[in-house]
């Protein structure tokens, strides 16, 4: 029997809802067909809830497989599926918002995508996407004007529902001074091992839904250590509760009235990522979540060569980490 997934109503009023389980769709490296594969196998599961961003190459397989899933009847049609796209930072600039947007869905081969998030509070030098970012690069992020920008596209039906990502309540401070349309969302990372206590005390207080990114610890790419996933705590919970580590983490985000966006390709993992509703955590086992020590595995400094200056930004006013 296929998951009741429940859904969140987004302030924006003719967004659809949006599920309360979502899965993430950037890999690297991968290949446009394990992604397209991939996606397909998530949407048998029970997914119809998508998290992509132009810098991930993805949404090309994204949209693929959603159109292979309404061709083959496994969705009724494009709108039962809910797509998040992101602007990535070298178009965080006011006339190259809504370009950006329209290659995105080009590339999704879609009319409008559900929501669209900037990806980060960072603004680089516009050109080419590439890794690791120059410093010099980094330019003063024009709050103002891009979120005008990410406005119109609201308003142009290109973007049912807009957001951030990766914005401390400092960078949310700016947005909300300057916005007309306030963000539907603020996607970060979050997991038990970083809880983000300040940012979603001030994201519900404002109506804005937190979406939470590596809520199992992240990928290996620098093959470090997963927190989440090597937690005694959540080992020994999970035990008692007779579920996965994994399973234990989305249960206890979801339970904090967050979002969870969790990354597999693997047929069984993306069954057992959903199967999270029909069971809760013990105010034991959320009172021994909440004492776990604090991590934060993602930073600013993370995206940039360690070498050069920043030559028209201080780090601290675009540093992502806040207690
Ligand atoms: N806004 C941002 O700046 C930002 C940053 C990072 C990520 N994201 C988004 O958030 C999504 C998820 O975050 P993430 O990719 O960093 O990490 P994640 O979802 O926390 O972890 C993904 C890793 O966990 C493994 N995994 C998945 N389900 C599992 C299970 N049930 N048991 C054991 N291992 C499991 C996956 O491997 P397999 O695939 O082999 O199963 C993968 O290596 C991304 O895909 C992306 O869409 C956004």
């Amino acid at each position: 029997m296929a998951v009741v997934v429940p859904e969140a109503v987004l302030r924006h009023g003719d967004a659809r809802p949006m599920p309360a389980v979502g899965m993430g769709v950037a890999e690297y490296p991968s290949t446009p067909e394990r992604t397209r594969v991939a996606v397909l196998a998530a949407l048998e599961a029970g997914f119809r809830h998508f998290d992509t961003a132009s810098l991930y190459r993805t949404e090309a397989p994204l949209g693929e497989a959603i159109a292979e899933a309404t061709r083959r009847g496994l969705l009724a049609s494009r709108e039962e599926a809910f797509v998040t796209t992101k602007l990535w930072c070298t178009q965080c600039h006011p006339d190259l918002v809504l370009p950006s947007l329209r290659e995105s869905l080009r590339n999704l081969q879609m009319e409008y995508v559900d929501l669209y998030l900037i990806h980060w509070p960072i603004s680089v030098k516009p050109g080419p996407m590439v890794f690791p970012v120059k410093k010099e690069d980094v330019v003063p992020f024009d709050f103002g004007g891009v979120w005008r920008a990410m406005e119109e596209c609201h308003r142009l039906g290109l973007a049912k529902a807009i957001g951030v990502s990766n914005f401390t309540t400092k960078h949310l401070d700016k947005l909300l001074a300057v916005a007309t349309i306030l963000p539907a969302v603020n996607q970060v990372e979050m997991n038990p091992t970083w809880q983000q206590r300040t940012v979603r005390e001030y994201c519900d207080a404002k109506g804005i839904r937190v979406t939470a990114y590596s809520p199992l610890g992240g990928q290996n790419w620098g093959g470090s250590a997963n927190y989440v996933m090597e937690s005694s705590v959540l080992t020994e919970i999970a035990r008692a509760r007779g579920k996965s580590i994994a399973q234990v983490s989305l249960r206890w985000i979801y339970e904090q009235g967050v979002t969870p966006i969790a990354k597999s390709y693997r047929k069984e993992r993306l069954k057992e990522n959903l199967e999270i509703f029909d069971w809760e955590l013990t105010d034991e086992d959320r009172l021994k979540i909440s004492q776990i020590p604090q991590r934060k595995r993602v930073t600013a400094a993370s995206l940039f060569s360690p070498d050069g200056e920043f030559t028209s930004v201080d780090l601290p006013d675009i540093e992502i980490v806040e207690e």
